[in-house]
């Protein structure tokens, strides 16, 4: 996620650009920029940190005068936040300026063509490929250019793109990454977000896959990659701005969890090259991860959750013991670490106390740590001795929804990464795999659009005090999170229990109405977990069932059945914990709680 806003017209631009980019700090950022063509060249300002920072170096945008521009907040994914990976990037000559929100998937192998040719680079981002390859292609035709880079990137991307050579016009491209264009009588606007321009003009244009947009003051014409022109329909957006920050939804939890099908790919994609699985980052050659004899998992609440799905997928996947530690406890219980041992930190914001000195302790006992994190740059980015990154995008909300989809995945990659090199699973079976992890996007959505019949559901147990969550083994795990989910948005206590536990002392608290969740998706246990549905029905218990098409035999012993794709046995804690998300979310939304600031909460807990 990040920032766009450009303009093109009669004004001057950076004043107008960082009012649009003040409109879109909800999207998260670590450093901005803007070039701003001043009449006889393309100026750059950049700076980290808090938009204020660039207004005040620019005096709100006095120093870069010109009417033409193009802006950026930067959510780093490729190389830390700092001045020089901040966007705009140039290309050598300074004559072609480029901001991009997304991600270039093949930068390494075009950084090296580039580089045989004779480019250098500045920077550590993805991005920076975009400036050199415009100058590889172009000869004096921008279209042209752009329409050749396009054809040999790879990713996802919402461009602006400024020609010194064209100071009357302003280029953008979008491809995944959301781009609309908007005009008013004094010039045409690109963004990548409705609240940057609102102020401006309620009429926009949504730029849709591999479509070309060529603005000038006058106005502004939409092409194809075959440079053919599109007719492209505006819409009049109705939504306040606070609404617009939201995309229309209620709210940014629920636009979050709407994002999972966009993360879980953002982060499965780059990393599945063909027919395999590829983690540049992960710092390790096969060697030495045939080297490791055991893995210990540390995180903290919902991090913690996808720790224990992967200690049941990386067990269960590549044959390799798994302990995983609240890192409230591991720092503090002087825990065992023997040779071939591998620490992975999991934390969305990467700043968590409790993490962070987990990761500390590990490496003075020498140990190396990868961290899995959402932030770039973050400290337990910055203290792990390699990191996988989530790609979730900044995550609003304080209960993590797309951040958690994304550990899952992190951890669904490292499983089969080392199930490759230990020969645990047949070609046959890692080939399902992945097109298994190809198509969990698309079974997201699927369940996301089921949200009217669970929030119907969910009225139901508005006024509920206490939910069980239980299942068995992968399904242990997923209860876990749904527990949470409903406890920290809703304030219902509610407790997640291993289901062939419950008969050793829980199952004194089933009353009369009371709800048992059980989550039931590995076909090897459906008699097991069926059986501890009977035994809490017995007792006057309601029983929400979460389980995968087909297994019809499950409605002998729920009372309520919520079906999900059928996905490899490995990966459905992905699926089920979307009807476990919504049903929170319209629990919570039934009780009036503030679900994306819930009580007593707060997004990164970087105390102890
Ligand atoms: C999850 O909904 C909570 N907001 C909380 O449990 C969170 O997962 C935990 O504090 C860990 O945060 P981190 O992933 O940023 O380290
Ligand atoms: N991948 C680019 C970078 O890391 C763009 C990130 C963004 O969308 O802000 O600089």
């Amino acid at each position: 996620m990040c920032g766009i806003v450009g303009y093109i017209g009669k004004d001057q631009a950076a004043p107008i650009i960082l009012d649009g980019l003040a409109r879109l700090e909800y999207r998260g950022y670590d450093s901005a920029g803007m070039a701003v063509y001043d009449g006889e060249k393309v100026n750059i300002t950049k700076s980290v940190g808090r938009l204020k920072a660039l207004s005040e170096l620019t005096h709100d945008g006095a120093t870069m005068p010109g009417t033409v521009g193009i802006g950026h907040t930067r959510w780093a994914t490729h190389g830390a936040p700092s001045n020089v990976n901040a966007h705009p990037h140039f290309n050598e000559k300074e004559t072609i300026a480029v901001v991009h929100n997304g991600i270039i998937e093949n930068y390494l192998a075009l950084k090296k063509k580039l580089t045989q040719r004779g480019y250098h680079f500045v920077s550590e981002t993805d991005t920076e490929v975009l400036a050199h390859m415009l100058d590889y292609y172009y000869k004096g035709d921008p279209m042209e250019a752009i329409i050749k880079v396009l054809h040999r990137v790879e990713g996802s991307y919402a461009l602006g793109i400024l020609f010194a050579d064209f100071p009357g016009e302003l280029f953008a491209v979008r491809k995944d990454s959301p781009l609309i264009v908007g005009q008013n009588g004094e010039g045409c606007f690109i963004a990548s977000d409705v609240p940057a321009i609102l102020r401006y003009t309620r009429t926009v244009t949504y730029i849709e896959n591999q479509e070309i947009v060529r603005l000038s003051k006058e106005g502004f014409h939409v092409y194809n990659v075959d440079a053919e022109e599109l007719e492209k329909p505006s819409v009049t957006i109705e939504w306040d701005a606070e609404a617009a920050e939201k995309a229309g939804y209620e709210h940014f939890m629920l636009k979050e969890m709407y994002e999972q099908p966009k993360t879980v790919a953002d982060t499965a994609g780059p990393r599945i090259r063909g027919n395999d699985i590829v983690i540049e980052e992960l710092g390790m050659s096969e060697e030495e991860l045939l080297k490791v004899k055991k893995i210990h998992i540390v995180a903290c609440g919902s991090a913690y959750h996808a720790g224990v799905t992967g200690k049941y997928v990386l067990e269960g996947m590549a044959r390799i013991p798994v302990e995983v530690d609240l890192a409230s406890e591991f720092r503090y219980r002087d825990p065992i670490l023997e040779e071939g041992a591998m620490v992975i930190v999991i934390s969305q914001s990467g700043e968590t106390a409790d993490s962070l000195a987990a990761l500390r302790e590990a490496k003075e006992r020498g140990f190396k740590v990868l961290g899995i994190v959402n932030v770039v740059g973050s400290s337990i980015a910055r203290e792990a001795d390699n990191v996988m990154y989530t790609w979730a995008g900044p995550e609003i909300a304080v209960a993590t929804t797309k951040a958690y989809s994304a550990q899952l995945i992190a951890l669904y990659l490292l499983a089969m990464k080392f199930s490759r090199v230990r020969h645990t699973v047949t070609e046959e079976e890692f080939s399902e795999m992945l097109g298994d992890l190809r198509r969990l996007p698309d079974q997201i959505e699927l369940l996301l659009n089921n949200k009217n019949r669970i929030q119907r559901f969910a009225n139901r147990y508005i006024a509920a005090k206490e939910v069980f969550f239980i299942g068995r083994g992968i399904d242990y795990a997923i209860s876990m999170e749904g527990s949470l989910k409903l406890k920290e948005i809703s304030y219902i206590h509610s407790e997640a229990y291993a289901a062939g536990e419950l008969k050793h002392g829980t199952i004194s608290l089933i009353e009369e109405g009371t709800l048992v969740a059980a989550v039931a998706t590995q076909s090897s246990l459906y008699q097991k977990i069926i059986s501890n549905m009977v035994e809490v029905k017995s007792r006057g218990a309601f029983v929400l069932a979460v389980t995968c098409e087909g297994n019809r035999e499950i409605e002998k012993a729920a009372d309520y059945v919520i079906y999900i794709p059928i996905t490899n046995r490995f990966f459905t804690n992905s699926l089920a914990i979307i009807p476990l998300q919504l049903f929170s979310y319209y629990v919570a939304v039934g009780k009036g709680c503030d679900v994306d600031k819930p009580r007593n909460l707060a997004k990164s807990v970087t105390v102890e």
